[in-house]
C-alpha cells in the first residue's frame, strides 16, 4: 500500500482530541475512500469475556450482524484461529455470514494486543478475489498501529 496512506492511517489515531472509537471510524472511512477493492471496512472486537465478537465502528452498509459467536462465519473462525483468513470466493465457504448479496470476497485480519486476540478488522469486497499479501501486510499494519491506543 502507498505509504502517504500508512502516514495518514498513524495521524489518525494519534489524533488524542477524539475518541478513540472516532478514530476508528475515521479509519474506516480512509480505507474504504482509498482503496477501490474496499467496499465494507469494520472492526469487531471480543464482548467483554463473552465467547462473542461485538461490531464496532465500521464503514459501509449497515449489518444485522452486530454479534457473532465464537466459531461462526468468517469473523467468528478467526477469533478461535488467531491467523488471517483471505477468501476469494464467498460462495465457496460453507462457514460463512452473508451481510450483503453483493459481497463477493472477504478479509479478516486479528487484531492482537499484548499478544491476546482481542478483535479484528473485517474488509468486504464486492470484486473478486481481489485480496493479495499487501493486504494483509497492511492490515497487519494497521491493526499493529490501533493495538497501541487501546
Ligand atoms: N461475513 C462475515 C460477517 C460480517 S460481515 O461481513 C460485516 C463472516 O462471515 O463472519
Amino acid at each position: 500500500m502507498h505509504p502517504s496512506l500508512k502516514s495518514a492511517v498513524i495521524a489518525i489515531l494519534e489524533n488524542k482530541d477524539k475518541t478513540v472509537n472516532t478514530r476508528l471510524q475515521e479509519v474506516c472511512e480512509l480505507l474504504k475512500a482509498a482503496i477501490p477493492h474496499y467496499d465494507w471496512v469494520g472492526f469487531y472486537f471480543r464482548n467483554g469475556e463473552k465467547e462473542e465478537l461485538k461490531l464496532g465502528p465500521y464503514a459501509g452498509a449497515p449489518t444485522d450482524h452486530t454479534i457473532i459467536p465464537f466459531g461462526k462465519g468468517i469473523c467468528g473462525q478467526v477469533a478461535v484461529s488467531n491467523a488471517n483468513f483471505v477468501v476469494p470466493d464467498v460462495a465457496a465457504q460453507d462457514n460463512y455470514i452473508a451481510c450483503s448479496i453483493t459481497v463477493k470476497a472477504e478479509i479478516v485480519v486479528p487484531l492482537f494486543v499484548d499478544g491476546k486476540n482481542i478483535g479484528q478488522i473485517d474488509i468486504d469486497s464486492n470484486t473478486p478475489d481481489p485480496f493479495t499479501e499487501k493486504d494483509e501486510r497492511f492490515l497487519e499494519f494497521v491493526n499493529q498501529e490501533v493495538s497501541k491506543i487501546l
